[in-house]
C-alpha cells in the first residue's frame, strides 16, 4: 500500500481553483490524485501521467467513476507533447512526486528492493532497454564507480565497484540479494551505518536505469511554460540530488537578471517567471514520519508562475 507523502501540505499549495486543470506527473497508485479529486469540483480536468503501465491500470480501475480524470502512460519528460495530444495548452497546477512507489518496491520481480530477492531490473517503464543487470554485469569499473559515487553519494563507491567487477568474473550477478551480498562484503571492516549498506548503490543504479535526473531537468521548463499565471508547480523529492536540481531551477527562474555580479548593466535579458512560495522546503512532521518511513527524506518545494 502506497501512502502519499505530504498530502495535505501539497494539496493546500497545488489547488488554487477547484474548477481548474491539474496534472499529476507521477500518478502512481493515485494517492495524491485521490486527494485532488476530493478537493476539486467535477468541472475540474485532472490528468495523471505515469511511465509504469502496470500501476496505471490499477489506478485506472480505482478512478473509473471519475469522468474528469484522464490517465496517460508516458514519461513526464514529454509533458508538453502529452498535454498537446489532449489539446491542453495551459494548466492551473502541476505535481511531481519523484522516486519509486511502494507498489514498485514491494514487487520483488521489479528488482527495486534490497530486502526482497528478485531479478536486477529496476525499470519503472518495463519497455526501457537497459536494466540494472546490464550496468552491474557489463559496465566498466570506472563507469560503475562514477555513478555509485555521483548518484548514490556513496563514499565507498570505489570499493563497491571493484567488488562488483571481481564478483562478476566468476559468474554473473543476477539477483538483488546477490548484489546486496557483494556490496556488503565490499565494505571496509568495522563499517557501521544507520541505513542499509546497499541503499546508496541501489539508488544510483535506479537513477541511471530510469534516467531520473535528466527527466527532471527536462520537465521543469515545460512545466513552467504550461502553467497559467498564478498556477503552481509542486515538487516532492527524496534525495539531495533531486532537491538541488529543483532548488537551483526555482532560484534561477525567480531572478530577473543572471549577469555576473560585477556587471553594471544587464545584458542577459533574463526575466523572472516564478515566485518561490517555499523559502525552505516543507518536510514531513514527526507524526507523518512515524506512520510512513518513506516520508523521512521528503522535501516539498513550490513555485508560482508570475502574473505579467
Ligand atoms: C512516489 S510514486 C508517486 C505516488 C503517488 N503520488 C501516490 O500518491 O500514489 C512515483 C511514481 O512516479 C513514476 N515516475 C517516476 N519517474 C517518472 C517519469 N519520468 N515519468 C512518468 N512517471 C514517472 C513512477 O513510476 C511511480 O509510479
Amino acid at each position: 500500500m502506497h501512502v502519499p507523502v505530504l498530502l495535505n501540505e501539497t494539496l493546500e499549495y497545488l489547488i488554487t481553483d477547484p474548477r481548474g486543470v491539474y496534472v499529476d506527473c507521477t500518478v502512481g497508485g493515485g494517492g495524491h490524485l485521490q486527494g485532488i479529486v476530493e478537493r476539486t469540483e467535477e468541472e475540474a480536468v485532472l490528468i495523471g501521467i505515469d511511465q509504469d503501465g502496470e500501476i496505471l491500470e490499477k489506478t485506472r480501475a480505482r478512478m473509473s467513476s471519475h469522468a474528469n480524470v484522464i490517465l496517460v502512460k508516458g514519461n513526464f519528460r514529454n509533458l508538453r507533447i502529452i498535454l498537446n495530444e489532449l489539446s491542453i495548452t495551459s494548466v492551473d497546477g502541476i505535481l511531481i512526486d519523484l522516486g519509486v512507489s511502494s507498489f514498485q518496491l514491494d514487487e520483488k520481480e521489479r528488482g527495486f528492493s534490497y530486502h526482497l530477492d528478485g531479478p536486477l531490473d529496476m525499470r519503472m517503464d518495463p519497455e526501457l532497454d537497459i536494466k540494472a543487470w546490464d550496468l552491474v554485469n557489463k559496465w566498466p569499473l570506472e563507469k560503475l564507480e562514477q555513478i555509485i559515487a555521483e548518484y548514490g553519494e556513496e563514499r565507498y563507491a570505489g570499493r563497491i565497484a571493484r567488488g562488483i567487477v571481481n564478483a562478476r568474473q566468476h559468474r554473473s550477478i543476477d539477483t538483488t540479494l546477490e548484489l546486496v551480498e557483494v556490496i556488503r562484503s565490499s565494505m571496509p571492516p568495522g563499517y557501521k551505518r544507520e541505513t542499509h549498506p546497499a541503499r546508496r548503490t541501489f539508488q544510483a543504479l535506479r537513477i541511471e536505469v530510469n534516467r531520473e535526473l535528466e527527466s527532471l531537468k527536462e520537465v521543469l521548463p515545460q512545466a513552467v511554460a504550461l502553467l497559467k499565471p498564478g498556477g503552481r508547480l509542486c515538487i516532492i523529492s527524496f534525495h539531495s540530488l533531486e532537491d538541488r536540481i529543483v532548488k537551483e531551477y526555482f532560484a534561477r527562474e525567480s531572478r530577473d537578471c543572471l549577469c555576473p555580479g560585477k556587471q553594471p548593466v544587464c545584458t542577459c535579458g533574463h526575466r523572472a517567471q516564478l515566485k518561490v512560495l517555499t523559502k525552505k522546503p516543507v518536510e514531513a512532521s514527526p507524526a507523518e514520519v512515524a506512520g510512513n518511513k518513506r516520508a523521512r527524506s521528503s522535501k516539498l518545494r513550490v513555485a508560482q508562475k508570475l502574473e505579467f
